[in-house]
Formats: C-alpha cells, structure tokens, sequence
C-alpha cells in the first residue's frame, strides 16, 4: 500500500522490483505472506492513517503473527519503533534511506519470525539502489520516474519533508544518466519524469558532482530515444535563469510546470519562508512563458497557514487568477511535529480553514474548466499509457472504415485525453498525433490525425 508523493510511489516501485527479483510474487493482503505500508506524513493524522492500515491488515488476515507488516517510508521515519507497538505482526520500521535494505531485512525476518528490525538512520550521501529489471520493477512503462536527489534542506515553517527525508543528497549525473538511458533502450520508456523535492538544487551539495540542473537536463534530452521530459519539484526561489532558458532550449521538455507558489500573499510567503514575494512569483511566470510560450503551469496551495487574514486569503485566489493555473493542488494547513509553524500562535479555525478552501477549490474548477474549453480543436500528441478505463474491455467501435478501441494518455501539458485507436495491438508507448474534439469536466476525447510513431 502506498501513501503520498511521487517519490514514495517510486520508491514502491522499486521495492516491488527488487522484491520479485528475489522470487517473491505480488499478490492480495488476503494470501500475503508479507504486507509492506510505504507512508508519507505530509499532512493531516497520517499516524492514524497507518494505525487505521495496520488495523486493517490485522483484521484481513485474523492477526495472523506469519504474516509480516512492513512499515516504510515518511511515517516510519518520523514514529520509528513506536511503530513496533501497533501490534506483533509489524517487525520492521524503515525510514527514507532505509528503504534500499528493505529486500534483504525482509528475507532475513521471514526466517526469523522472532525477530524486529528497524532502519532508520540516514546516510550521508545518496545510496545507489540495487538495479531492478525494468520490466519487474513495472518500468517497461512509456513514463519512466528517475529519482535525481533524495530530501530536502529548505525547512519551509510548515514542512515535515527535511526530517522524514533528511538531508538533500544528489545522485550523480552519471547514475541518473545510466537509469534513463536503461529505461530507454531496454524499459520501453519515451518519457522521463525527473523526481526531487527541489530540483533546482540538484548537484549544489555535498554529495551532489555540482553540474547544476540546467546542464542534467541538457544531457538528460540528449539520450537517444526521449521524446518527452518533465520534472518535479522546482522552487520558486531557486530557479535560475538557466533552469528557465531550459525551456527554450531543451526540446523534449514538456510546455508543462509544476510550481508551487503556496500563497498568494507576502506576508504568509515570508512566515512560510518560501524566500520569494508574489512579485518574484509573478515575474519568475512572465520569464517562463517568455521562454516557452504555451507553458501551462499548476501549483500547490496551502490554505489557512497560521495568521492568514481574509485579505491573505483573497490574495492568494488573485494570485490564482493572474497565473491561469491548468490546475492546483489545495490542502488545508496541518500542524507538522518539530516544524516551525507548529509553534505559531495564531492557528486558523478548521471550520475557517475549510471554508477558505472551499472557496479557493471553486475558483480553480472553474479555471482549470476555462483551461481546458481553450484545447478544443487543438493539434497536440499523445503519449498512449493504458486502455481507456471509461470503454468496458474487448469493446470495439465501428468508425468509418476501422475498428476502434477506446485508449488513454497524455498530452505535452500532461492533460488526460481520451483517443480510440485501430483495434488488433498494444498501443501502448505510442505517440499519436490528435485534434482535440470534446472537453470533458476533467479529462479531454481526441481524433487520431496521423500514423503513430
Ligand atoms: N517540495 C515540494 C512539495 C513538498 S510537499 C515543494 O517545495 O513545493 C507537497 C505539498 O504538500 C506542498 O507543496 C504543500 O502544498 C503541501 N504541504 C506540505 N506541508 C503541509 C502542511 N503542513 N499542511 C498542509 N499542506 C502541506
Ligand atoms: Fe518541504 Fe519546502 Fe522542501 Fe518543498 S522545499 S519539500 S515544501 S521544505
Ligand atoms: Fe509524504 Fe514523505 Fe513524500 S512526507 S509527500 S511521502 S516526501
């Protein structure tokens, strides 16, 4: 069961992968020998959560003590053996850099069901992962996640993330390059997501080769085969005239960025130390789109930070309003243990706080639906990922001449569009070219323009 970020989800991936190699089979909690909960504790009860998932288990399999509950990730780093206490069926705590010995721990408890085991110190530069086959660690995916760095040492006043995940440790450029490069020619990858919590500091630590993201990116787009690049998370305050000239420059890199402003007002931005002012956020959006013209951009907001006034707040759904968000994520403010905003007095009501984002959500409905009527008409490729779930399977349609089956993927703003494509073979991994001929609430439907490649 995974919880939370991106990272997390690859880092289950991973462990999937390593997992099978060592000839063990995924399967239902019902016939599990082992269950492994990844966590994240970004926001809101996440230790009940995992209680709530460790009840679970113990309830699906009658507690049955053979059965081993592996706690993983941000919560178990955060709890550590506190964990142990959820009952006898959990016997091992990972936290972030423990995740590579998870394989291993696993195997060793299984023939020792006496024993616990916690790993939960963090190393000091970042530990290569053993190298999983892509087709096990479920990479023969077109997306391909390549992780560049590993934590984060921003310590915004709100955020658990530097303490659940350390430190920020680069990979070197020459790992990351190999990873892409496998997926490529051997996981049937054409796009590469780059993962980081603040990418824009990649190689600007001690264990990073100090390169800097500009050029990763650079030599990340040079490798045979890509035809798309994205990446996740920049910063605001860190991205350098040479991350935005990327844009321009770099061309598989996707008219797409995701980058979280938080609020839209200079005060909570300054309590939050985010280190920009919404000016700088405003001028940072005016230089990217200059860069790339058709740049959509979605963010992250937090709503109810501690102190926010209705005047913080309306400046926020201004800031929403000038930027023309595709989308945003919003989450109502969470005390965090240990984090500097968990020590502000001035906390926000919970009804206040989710009455604000309320307000905020239906602004944004209403951009992202703005959003998404511009597309109609719109010449654009897709990037085919899976059959349409919205077409029941073996379901064929007569058009004109052919038979189609519905599919899904995306586009370069990464907007999910539905296409029905000739039936008799996996599309999936082909890039077609589409008109976009319906908006839908969420989602678009596309006509095929021209042979897939
Ligand atoms: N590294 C990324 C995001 C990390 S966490 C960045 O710097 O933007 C993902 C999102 O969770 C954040 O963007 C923020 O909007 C939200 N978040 C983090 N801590 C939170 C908290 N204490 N309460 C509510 N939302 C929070
Ligand atoms: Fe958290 Fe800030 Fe680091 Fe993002 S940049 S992970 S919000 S501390
Ligand atoms: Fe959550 Fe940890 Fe990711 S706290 S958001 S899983 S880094």
């Amino acid at each position: 069961m995974t919880f939370g970020c991106q990272m997390n989800a690859h880092d289950s991936r991973w462990l999937a992968g390593a997992l099978i190699a060592r000839g063990f089979a995924q399967t239902s909690i019902e016939r599990a020998r082992v269950v492994i909960l990844n966590t994240c504790s970004v926001r809101e009860k996440p230790e009940q959560k995992v209680k709530t998932a460790i009840g679970r288990v113990r309830a699906i399999t009658g507690g049955d003590p053979e059965v081993l509950v592996a706690v993983t990730g941000c919560v178990a780093q955060q709890l550590g053996q506190t964990l142990f206490e959820s009952g006898c069926q959990v016997r091992l705590v990972a936290g972030s850099d423990g995740i590579n010995g998870v394989p291993e721990a696993v195997e060793r408890l299984l023939d020792e069901p006496r024993l616990r085991l916690s790993l939960l110190d963090f190393t000091d530069h970042y530990s290569e992962r053993e190298p999983v086959g892509c087709a096990i660690a479920g990479q023969s995916r077109p997306v391909t996640h390549v992780t560049v760095m590993q934590g984060c040492d921003n310590f915004c006043a709100y955020c658990i993330v530097p303490y659940t995940r350390g430190r920020q440790k680069s990979r070197a450029v020459k790992a990351v390059l190999d990873e892409c490069r496998a997926a490529l020619e051997m996981g049937g990858a054409r796009e590469i997501m780059l993962l980081g919590q603040n990418v824009n500091a990649f190689g600007r630590d001690t264990t990073g080769d100090d390169d800097g993201f500009a050029d990763l990116l650079a030599r990340v787009a040079a490798l045979p085969g890509l035809e798309r690049l994205r990446f996740v998370t920049p910063h605001p305050g860190e991205m350098k005239p040479v991350d935005i000239e990327s844009f321009a420059s770099v061309a598989p890199l996707c008219p797409r960025l995701h980058l979280p402003v938080q609020s839209g007002s200079d005060r909570v931005l300054a309590r939050m130390g985010r280190a920009y002012t919404r000016q700088d956020f405003y001028n940072l959006v005016a230089a990217l789109r200059k860069a790339r013209l058709d740049l959509a951009l979605s963010t992250d907001i937090i709503v109810g930070f501690p102190g926010e006034t209705e005047e913080d707040f309306n400046d926020t759904l201004e800031t929403l309003t000038d930027c023309n968000f595709m989308s945003a994520f919003s989450f109502c403010y969470s005390d965090r243990p240990g984090t500097r905003a968990a020590l502000f007095a001035d906390k926000i009501a919970p009804e206040r706080k989710q009455e604000r984002l309320l307000r905020l959500q239906a602004l944004q409905e209403s951009l992202s639906g703005r959003w998404l009527e511009a597309r109609l008409l719109q010449q654009t490729s897709l990037l085919i990922e899976t059959r349409s779930p919205r077409q029941p399977c073996h379901n064929e349609e007569k058009v004109g001449e052919r038979t189609e089956v519905l599919w899904q993927g995306r586009d370069p703003y990464g907007a999910l569009v539905h296409v029905g494509l000739p039936s008799g073979r996996d599309h999936t991994g082909r890039m077609v070219p589409v008109e976009i001929t319906k908006v839908g609430r969420h989602s678009l439907t596309g006509r095929q323009t021209g042979s897939a490649w």
